[in-house]
């Protein structure tokens, strides 16, 4: 549930001035003392806001004090500009009323701050998004821009706003921010050429030269030392609590998010250190012949300076401070300049450009965030001006002038909307209203601002007029016209009613504003209100190629030359306001009344009589008495019998009829006098705040002892509901236990049972084992008595037959019976299908020897045959070659065991697939058996000769390996036998018949890889080719005879220790002997 809290909960003297008891000017001021004292800044007069500046930070901006005024009611939590400002939005969004926020006070009463603090809640509770977010941080971060170019430290507040500003932000239907627009009025432009003693001009000069790097014041043409620019005051050039440099960063950030392109602060930096440079722009006199005087700049090189960072012609400016065209109509007059001219005309200069460009600012500012759309916005405006300013002794000017006059016309729409406001909510709630007397400024504003003899309207016509005009001459039209006037006072008019009073100087006047006398001096009126400038100068600025300054000064352009005079400051002014004015009347108003309250600037310190002036010229003692005049205190129904309904036992602790008619049986109740309150149409209206305070004293002592039932009921309940919880547990233990307790007993029961059980089971188990036992065992005796007694019979019946032939029946049936068993142990037993498996079951008995050997011939056979029959031809033929190369090799040559795992391959060259032997292979006719690669052994030197060795049916074809031409072919009839040695060598000699015609060169000693290959398919084909049938011969011996043309040279194998791998090499040794060293064979 809500807690319902009260603006009256807790309160610090009172929060509201309309409840003081007594009304005085005293208990007033007690009243804010004794809550500015406890930190509370904030008190209401109604729904107007009076705020007190604190000058030290207060710990009441957090964001968890936005939440807390979010959506209250404004008199339901302590008073605080944030309630104001909730109560604004709020109606704004949900009533679609306009609103607007005034914020007044004199100078460093904090109107600035307040204004910031309106925006950031607001910023805080409206709607959220990035588009919003957007708008909200180019919104918030106008403040920093706006604040540099426009706010100055004054002797009264070290960041006092220069200018007046209005913001309306416009909200979209559902309170979402859409922009903004900014209006500004009058920046006191006199300071940027001469501040007052213990003022600075503006911020941003101070910052760009603390806070900008070397390089940009390079570029700038400008020096970091302040003591270098005549336009910058140099005694509080340091400002404690301001860090320049920081700020100036602060500045740029905050340009570039509201939208500012990089060139565009450039050109604003550049500006600002124009008006430096112009500063620094000296005259001296120079006479001339015809004696007037004329000025010349003394040094020239700032003017240099200023004219490159701008792009004028030097001449072209000169010129302009030293002399000054008139024209009118056809006529253009040309005089010179004095130094006292060249000096005003230079100063002109400086404030107009930087007022315009002031001016500038807030126009590219409302650019960027002015709302994107075009649908009906919902608008609240800021109103932050200058407060109401008095300098003492006569040092107020035309300036202070403006500004209070703006002031009195804030007073008039404040006394007008709050009295309208006041009066309509009678009207509006059926109550009767009488009039109550307050001062009304109307007055004082009609003799400021009457268009016909109105302070204003006399100083424009004075301006205007042709002939000699002095300040002197506007006063004495002052005096001619005002001087009857209740408000006006001067010397002169003081003097024509026969009173002499010596505190006003001749020079001055005095008007009473509502917030007191203001003397003002005439002096300068007639200069600022027309703030001329030469034409010369601003042609000269329209000539700059410096775009933004060209756009300062458009009035300079010589194609648009308009010889009108131009509004006067002051008219200009008095229509910006009224403009203000008609903008304010259509909204609705709520009021911040700031009160500054030492002029020190130190926290804790409160001058009675500095808050005592402020409080009399703001008007709130007025502002309170109007509120009270008719009820001090209303309150709708329904919060009202909520916050007294426990008063009556009626209505407490509900009330279950309309609220109205709940307050009144209430008020009933209570006695209260009727002539004390009156009901309205929703809110009952209490005239006296006496009477709320007995309300509120009840309902205190009610509260107490309802505090103390609520106390004694909650802890009857809180014992009960513990009690209950504890009853409830102890159940729940006691279920858990019992539980527990009878699962114990019943496993206790359970193994017990199943004890019981398995002995009992296992006394039956034995039983019947020992009964069946015993069965068993008579079973058996009564069949082995059965067979001993057949056997008995039987043997008895067959003895007489079983003699004869039992001997050969036995013998038979037990052969049967053993080859029966052999047999079948055979067939269980039978090896592998593989030839080469050795295995074969142990013979069982002696007697079947021979059988089990023939047994194992023929089962081998049979395998044999079978896997033979697997063979194709070719495989048949290889194996016949092998079986071959074993009968005539095997146990003969060592070479033969490493050849039997290679495959004889025949066609190791792939002659007829080879391109390269096509030409042998047709020079050979028939198939080709074999073809290898073979070394022929020379027998000079026993070297060999790479050969192809070709065998087919017929031949034996020796051909040239590189060139394939064939060198020797023999035909097998010629060859008689094949030579090879007992060892692991390939050599082998072809012996040839004598006489044939193969043997012509002699027999071949050759050596092989594939010897036994060769040889064997060379005894294969011998023997075929035969025509008697007749076997090639192989002769394997360790020396053979090789017939070599006439020579017989005997070949001789020897064993020698391996060299050079494993090959055997071959030597003459003398003509008659070729030894051949084979390395051993390697097991
Ligand atoms: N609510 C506040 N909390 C803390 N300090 C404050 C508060 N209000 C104002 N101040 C202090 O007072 C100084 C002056 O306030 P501010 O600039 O708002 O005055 P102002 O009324 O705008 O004056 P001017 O008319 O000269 O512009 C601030 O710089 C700040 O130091
Ligand atoms: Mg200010």
């Amino acid at each position: 549930m809500e807690v319902k809290t009260s603006l009256l909960d807790n309160m610090i003297g009172v929060g509201d001035m309309v409840l003081l008891e007594p009304l005085s000017e005293d208990s007033f001021l007690e009243n804010l003392k004794k809550r500015f004292d406890h930190n509370e800044i904030y008190t209401y007069i109604g729904s107007v806001v009076i705020s007190m500046n604190p000058y030290r930070s207060l710990p009441i901006y957090s964001p968890e004090k936005v939440e807390e005024y979010r959506n209250r009611n404004f008199y339901e939590l302590s008073p605080h500009i944030y309630a104001l400002a909730d109560e604004a939005y709020r109606s704004l969004r949900d009533q679609d009323k306009d609103q607007c926020i005034l914020i007044t006070g004199e100078s460093g009463s904090g109107k600035t701050e307040a204004s910031k603090l309106v925006m950031s809640y607001v910023a805080a509770v409206c709607g959220k998004g990035q588009e919003v977010n957007k708008v909200k941080e180019q919104l918030l971060q106008s403040n920093p821009v706006l604040e540099a170019f426009g706010n100055a430290k004054t002797v009264r507040n070290d960041n006092s706003s220069r200018f007046g500003k209005y913001m309306d932000i416009e909200f979209d239907f559902k309170g979402d921010p859409l922009g903004g627009v900014i209006s500004n009025y009058l920046l006191e432009k006199s300071r940027v050429v001469k501040q007052p003693r213990g003022e600075r001009n503006f911020h941003i000069f101070y910052q760009l030269l603390s806070g900008a790097s070397d390089d940009t014041l390079k570029k700038l043409k400008l020096d970091r030392d302040f003591s270098k620019y005549n336009y910058l005051s140099l005694d509080s050039a340091v400002v404690n609590g301001l860090d320049d440099a920081t700020s100036f960063r602060t500045v740029k950030n905050a340009m570039q998010i509201v939208g500012f392109m990089e060139d565009e602060i450039r050109s604003v930096l550049e500006l600002v250190a124009a008006v430096l440079k112009l500063g620094n722009i000296e005259f001296k006199p120079e006479s001339r012949c015809n004696d007037t005087d004329e000025s010349r700049v003394r040094d020239k090189n700032d003017l240099k300076e200023m004219c490159e960072l701008l792009g004028i012609e030097q001449t072209v400016l000169e010129r302009a401070f030293s002399y000054r065209t008139v024209e009118a109509k056809l006529e253009k007059v040309s005089t010179t300049l004095n130094v006292a001219q060249a000096y005003y005309a230079r100063d002109a200069l400086a404030k107009n450009l930087y007022s315009r460009l002031f001016s500038w600012l807030v126009t590219r500012i409302n650019e960027s965030i002015k709302a994107q759309t075009k649908s009906r916005h919902k608008v609240m405006g800021v109103l932050d001006i200058y407060g109401f300013e008095i300098f003492e002794k006569a040092d107020n000017s035309f300036e202070q002038f403006i500004i209070n006059y703006c002031n009195e016309k804030l007073q008039q729409i404040f006394i007008e909307l709050t009295l309208r406001e006041e009066q309509e909510e009678y009207i509006r709630e059926g109550i009767e209203w009488t009039n109550i007397e307050y001062f009304n400024n109307a007055v004082i504003c009609d003799l400021i601002e009457n268009n016909q003899n109105g302070i204003m309207a006399m100083l424009d016509e004075e301006c205007l007029r042709p002939g000699t005009v002095t300040d002197e001459t506007f006063l004495d039209k002052l005096n001619t016209v005002c001087a009857e006037h209740q408000h006006f006072e001067s010397r002169l008019s003081k003097n024509s009613k026969f009173l002499n009073d010596h505190s006003l100087p001749h020079s001055c006047f005095r008007i009473q504003h509502y917030a007191g006398k203001v003397l003002y001096c005439v002096e300068g009126f007639v200069d600022k209100n027309n703030d001329l400038l030469y034409r010369d100068l601003s042609q000269a600025m329209f000539k700059a190629t410096h775009s933004l300054m060209k756009e300062l000064f458009p009035e300079g352009n010589p194609s648009k030359v308009n010889l009108k005079r131009p509004p006067t400051a002051g008219s200009q002014f008095k229509s910006s306001v009224g403009t203000l004015m008609k903008n304010l009347q259509t909204k609705n108003p709520n009021y911040i009344r700031c009160i500054k309250p030492n002029d020190k600037k130190a926290a804790h310190i409160f001058t009675a009589s500095l808050v005592c002036h402020q409080v009399r010229y703001l008007g709130l003692m007025e502002n309170v008495r109007v509120r009270r005049a008719g009820y001090a205190f209303r309150q709708p129904y329904g919060p009202c019998l909520e916050r007294y309904k426990m008063l009556c036992k009626r209505t407490w602790p509900h009330w279950r009829g309309p609220a109205r008619e709940g307050v009144e049986v209430l008020m009933a109740d209570l006695q209260v006098p009727t002539e004390e309150f009156s009901y309205g149409r929703s809110k009952i209206f209490i005239r006296n705040p006496r009477t709320l305070f007995f309300l509120e004293e009840r309902r205190r002592q009610c509260l107490q002892d309802l505090a103390t039932l609520i106390q004694k009921i909650y802890r009857g309940w809180k014992c009960r509901t513990h009690f209950l919880l504890l009853k409830k547990s102890q159940v729940v233990v006691a279920a858990w236990y019992r539980r527990y307790a009878q699962q114990k007993k019943y496993q206790r029961i359970k193994s017990a049972t199943t004890v019981v059980q398995s002995y009992a089971r296992g006394w039956q188990a034995r039983k019947l084992l020992r009964e069946l036992k015993h069965q068993k065992r008579c079973e058996e005796a009564v069949t082995t008595i059965a067979a001993y007694w057949h056997g008995t019979q039987v043997r008895r019946e067959y003895r007489k037959f079983f003699r004869a032939n039992a001997g050969k029946k036995i013998y038979n049936f037990t052969i049967q019976r053993i080859m029966q068993k052999y047999f079948l142990g055979v067939k269980s037993g039978l090896p592998s299908m593989s030839p080469v498996d050795k295995n074969w079951p142990a013979r069982p008995y002696r007697f079947l020897d021979a059988a089990h050997a023939q047994l194992r011939s023929i089962f081998h056979l049979w395998r044999c045959k079978k896997y033979r029959s697997q063979f194709s031809q070719e495989r048949k033929a290889v194996y016949q070659e092998k079986l071959e190369a074993s009968e005539l090799f095997k146990d003969k040559k060592s070479l033969y065991p490493s050849s039997v795992s290679q495959p004889f391959k025949g066609d190791y060259l792939e002659i007829s697939k080879n391109p390269k032997y096509q030409k042998l292979n047709s020079c050979v006719e028939e198939k080709v058996l074999l073809a290898d690669v073979v070394n022929k052994i020379n027998r000079a030197n026993g070297k060999g000769a790479s050969r192809i060795l070709l065998l087919t049916k017929k031949n034996v074809v020796l051909a040239d390996q590189k060139t394939g031409q064939v060198k020797a072919s023999v035909a097998l009839p010629d060859l008689i036998s094949v030579s090879v040695s007992t060892q692991n060598d390939g050599f082998f000699a072809l012996k040839l018949k004598e006489g044939s015609a193969s043997a012509v060169k002699g027999d071949f000693l050759l050596s092989s890889e594939h010897l036994i290959e060769t040889i064997t398919k060379l005894h294969h084909i011998g023997s075929t080719a035969s025509d008697d049938g007749e076997q090639l011969d192989i002769n394997i011996s360790d020396e053979f005879l090789v017939q070599f043309k006439q020579d017989k040279v005997c070949v001789k194998f020897i064993q020698a220790a391996p060299k050079n791998g494993n090959s055997a090499s071959c030597k003459r040794k003398n003509n008659r002997l070729l030894e051949v060293s084979v390395p051993a064979a390697t097991a």
